[in-house]
């Protein structure tokens, strides 16, 4: 099952949203249930290189039950996942890392007392021994950091400084440069602005946009209508754990949005 053959109310649009060949993502199909809670049903949805889907939906719609799936946490009850159009078992997140997709969570794993670069190597050191005879290559380290700083337009020290003396939007975007690191090819974002003000949430929507140029996969959580506009190319929404559908950026008024969120418009 593709996008275009979710069944959504007339009036309601499905998929289209550019792309061609093979998508990146696939889900057909999928649900999912807790002790008779269906925390999401008939999830369908394509998602290629470069495109920024929006994932949409109020307090429990089973956003992050979607996100956790595709990130490997928790594996579906029904349906597939696609992976390159190949079907794959996504088990556990080292499974989902492996094949490039990597997920950066609202509460952020990062190491407060190291600086950026440490923390962006962390567990991935590059050096030469082993155990307690390996000697990091700190200088090869900090230069790798700096050029994907770069080339992302990251606006962080490298190193020197704490993270934990960092804002917001610098921890964010260092969480995404260290997945980036690991080649990712599909982004997960659970949220990632929404503890941040307004000037941090700006660097981390340019980032997603300079990620989406470089032809990174991204699926985004956001309750901000106006940062979904503003970074989405389609937007997925869900509805008390149903897919409602899968819509075109281009279609679509702040107002639909709200409305399709809600279920105004039905
Ligand atoms: N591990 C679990 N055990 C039982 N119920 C769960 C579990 N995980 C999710 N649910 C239920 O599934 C539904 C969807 O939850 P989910 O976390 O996916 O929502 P969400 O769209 O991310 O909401 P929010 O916007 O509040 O983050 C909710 O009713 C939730 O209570
Ligand atoms: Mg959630």
């Amino acid at each position: 099952m593709t996008d275009a053959s979710v069944q959504v109310p007339p009036g309601e649009r499905t998929g289209g949203g550019g792309g061609d060949g093979v998508p990146l993502l696939e889900l057909r199909d999928i649900a999912k249930h807790f002790a008779g809670v269906t925390a999401l049903s008939g999830a369908s949805l394509t998602l290629y290189p470069g495109q920024v889907m929006g994932l949409v939906g109020n307090n429990g719609a089973g956003k992050s039950t979607l996100v956790r799936i595709v990130s490997g946490v928790q594996e579906p009850d029904e349906g597939s996942l696609l992976w390159n159009g190949e079907r794959v078992r996504l088990r556990n997140p080292r499974q989902a890392r492996a094949l490039g997709i990597d997920t950066v969570y609202q509460e952020l794993a990062l190491a407060d007392d190291l600086d950026a670069t440490a923390n962006i190597f962390l567990n991935r050191e590059i050096g030469w021994g082993v155990g307690p005879l390996r000697i990091n290559n700190n200088k090869r380290m900090r230069r790798e950091a700096v050029e994907l700083f770069e080339r992302f337009g990251i606006q962080v020290q490298a190193s020197g400084a704490d993270v934990r003396s960092m804002s917001g939007g610098q921890r964010q975007s260092i969480a995404i440069a260290r997945a980036l690191l690991g080649g990712s090819k599909l982004l997960l974002l659970d949220e990632p602005t929404a503890a941040l003000g307004v000037k941090e949430s700006g660097h981390v929507e340019d980032l997603v946009l300079r990620l989406r140029s470089h032809q990174v996969g991204i699926l985004i959580v956001s309750h901000s209508v106006e940062q979904l506009l503003k970074l989405c190319d389609r937007l997925c929404v869900l509805r008390h754990g149903q897919m409602v559908g899968v819509f075109d950026r281009a279609d679509l008024t702040a107002q639909d949005v709200v409305s399709l969120i809600v279920g105004a418009n039905a």
